[in-house]
């Protein structure tokens, strides 16, 4: 890991980053983004903006409102600037008295005080209700994405990193609220501001219309090669802070590790390198973006002078108004303002557009099978039955074979074997996680696959492998298992998994907050506390994976007593590395790559001299 190149580095992190914007769809289908479409530019953009406009275009009237507000406000700008005309002309060419003249430019100074006011009042309420607009539509925009992931597959989970999902609804989420909210009202006020500039330019001089149109393509020109500089250097900076954070989340989640082995000077190192990197990047991005403003101010500034100067001969020359001049003076440079506008606006747009792709694609997901046949047999008693179950994560790698075998209800199975064996494949499979490839599973001689998911899972008591705990106080993590469990229950519960005496011993007992993933507990007290979580539950079938993995042999012990009471009546499917635990089953099976080598009880496992015995007289050697 040491002294990796630039290069190098950036490949790795960039390539997480990559992944991690990628497109997904379900297993087989190849990401769409990997080849194609270049990173972070949109690949179906009608699509995308109508999808986009059905979150807006809920909000019709508020939408309608808005671009009336628009019209009000730009129409006062462009009078405002107008009213110049006449109030200059009378003041130049009219013979009135001075007194005269003065009250008339107080006159006008107050209408054209009455006219921006209108502006600035309108321009207000315009941006308030298109910030409503913009924030209800991305608060839609992130409870359907939310939603959708509830009802993602597990499958979906395995192919996608925390970041990933995590970017979608920060960045992606932000960069469309962007848009809806700012681009949308920018790009039609500039519509609006030049449509009517042009109007009033050709009605007070066609000749000059001209001359300022003449400097369109200069800008147009200049607009494009400042903008594909700097979206170029944009790109590359988005893809080197890509990096950075990749490396920053990885060093900050493995910390630990960094320090065990002593790796922090060489984390530094390389951090360095891609902060350097990104750095010149952000330098060239900056550099680029910030360069439009004074180009346009230059070109814009010779337009002016342009525009002065014939005009001024136009007056001497051909009877033109010094107050028709004056405001084409103002309007050269107003000219510029909404091309330059729209051409700042395109990156937000790509942006937008872009994340908005990938929100949708996990919107687009395949959620979890629902069933067709929906049974909800009024109560499974508990009799699970594995059919010939053949199952693969992957396409063409096979995890489990042949697996068949009978759970009687309230009978007691244990899986044992050495890691990777598939023995918490098996558990995946019991309640639905993922689909098999062939075979059946059935629960009552019902195939799962007709049963209701919830349903099904309601049946089921799990303590999972990896433990996970929830912010909130021990009460709540417990009563997980059963929302309607009463305090008493919990209690009850937390007891079974002999758990209660360290609750108690909680600054808060069973109200302590946990969280952080129960990051103030021990690995072996959060096991405990899912297992009080699975007590709770009356679920007919209940799997333990390697849930007292973590906890040690006394309290194990302890535990047992409990858990005995806890299995009564149930069918259990127990996994766990210590022999000691599975010896009172009422099968054992061992498996080895997939597959059930031994099956028996523990006595008849043991006379067979196999594996088991092995695995049994190995620990006992280890004791
Ligand atoms: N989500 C997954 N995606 C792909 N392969 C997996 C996944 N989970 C487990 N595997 C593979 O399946 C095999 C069995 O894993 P598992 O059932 O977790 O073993 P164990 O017996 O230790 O519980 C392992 O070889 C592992 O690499
Ligand atoms: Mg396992």
């Amino acid at each position: 890991m040491q002294g990796r190149s630039l290069d190098e580095l950036q490949k790795r992190y960039n390539k997480a980053a990559a992944d991690k914007k990628q497109n997904f769809g379900p297993p087989g289908r190849p990401a769409r983004n990997r080849q194609g479409a270049p990173e972070g530019k949109p690949k179906n953009t009608g699509k995308t903006v109508k999808r986009l406009w059905s979150y807006i275009s809920k909000y019709k009237f508020r939408l309608i409102l808005v671009v009336l507000l628009m019209l009000t406000s730009t129409s006062t700008a462009l009078a405002g600037s107008y009213i110049m005309r006449p109030l200059i002309n009378r003041l130049v060419y009219d013979d009135a008295p001075a007194q005269e003249k003065i009250a008339y430019l107080a006159h006008m100074l107050i209408i054209i005080g009455g006219i921006y006011l209108a502006g600035i009042v309108t321009g207000y309420l315009q941006n308030r209700l298109m910030l409503r607009v913009s924030t209800s539509a991305s608060e839609r925009i992130r409870n359907d994405l939310f939603n959708s992931l509830q009802a993602l597959p597990i499958r979906f989970f395995d192919s996608e990193t925390t970041g990933g999902i995590m970017s979608r609804f920060t960045n992606d989420i932000d960069n469309i609220d962007l848009m809806m909210n700012q681009t949308i009202t920018q790009l039609v006020s500039a519509a609006i501001t030049l449509i009517g500039t042009f109007c009033l330019m050709v009605y007070t001089s066609w000749q000059l219309t001209i001359v300022i149109v003449a400097f369109v393509p200069l800008l147009l020109a200049a607009v494009s090669f400042v903008a594909k500089r700097s979206s170029k250097y944009y790109t590359e900076q988005q893809s080197a802070l890509g990096a950075v954070n990749g490396y920053i989340e990885e060093s900050v989640t493995g910390q630990k590790v960094v320090k065990v082995f002593n790796h922090e000077s060489a984390c530094v190192d390389e951090f360095e390198l891609l902060n350097n990197d990104m750095r010149r990047k952000q330098m060239g991005a900056q550099f680029f973006g910030g360069l439009m403003g004074p180009v346009m101010h230059n070109i814009t500034q010779i337009c002016y002078a342009v525009t002065a100067g014939v005009g001024g001969l136009l007056c001497l020359l051909a009877g033109f108004d010094i107050g028709g001049v004056s405001i084409f003076a103002s309007y050269a440079r107003q000219f510029s303002m909404p091309i330059s506008t729209v051409s700042q606006q395109t990156s937000t747009i790509f942006a937008a557009l872009a994340g908005a792709e990938r929100v949708f694609a996990v919107m687009d997901a395949k959620p979890e099978k629902i069933n067709d046949l929906v049974n909800t047999e009024p109560s499974i008693s508990g009799c699970v039955e594995l059919r010939d179950v053949t199952f693969g994560y992957l396409p063409g790698k096979t995890v489990l074979r042949n697996i068949s075998l009978t759970a009687e209800p309230g009978r007691k199975i244990a899986f044992v074997g050495s890691t990777g064996a598939g023995k918490t494949t098996i558990t995946n499979l019991i309640n639905r996680f993922y689909e098999i490839d062939s075979g059946t599973i059935t629960f009552d001689g019902t195939d799962i696959r007709e049963i209701d998911r919830d349903y099904l899972r309601k049946n089921i008591a799990m303590v999972l492998q990896d433990t996970h705990l929830f912010t909130g106080t021990v009460m709540e993590n417990i009563r997980y298992g059963r929302l309607d469990a009463t305090d008493d229950e919990v209690v009850q519960a937390a007891k079974t998994a002999s758990a209660h005496s360290f609750i108690m011993r909680l600054a808060d007992g069973y109200n302590t907050v946990i969280e952080g993933d129960g990051a103030n507990l021990s690995q072996g007290q959060r096991q405990l506390l899912n297992i009080a979580r699975a007590a709770i539950s009356k679920a007919p079938i209940l799997v333990l994976d390697e849930a007292t993995s973590s906890v040690d042999t006394r309290t194990e012990r302890h535990i047992e007593h409990g858990m005995d009471r806890l299995m009564k009546n149930r069918t259990t499917f127990v996994i766990a590395h210590r022999l000691s635990t599975v010896r009172n089953s009422d099968a054992i099976m061992v498996l080895e790559r997939g597959e059930i080598i031994e099956r028996g009880t523990h006595d008849e496992l043991l006379a067979l001299k196999g594996r088991y015995y092995e695995l049994y007289t190995g620990v006992r050697e280890l004791d």
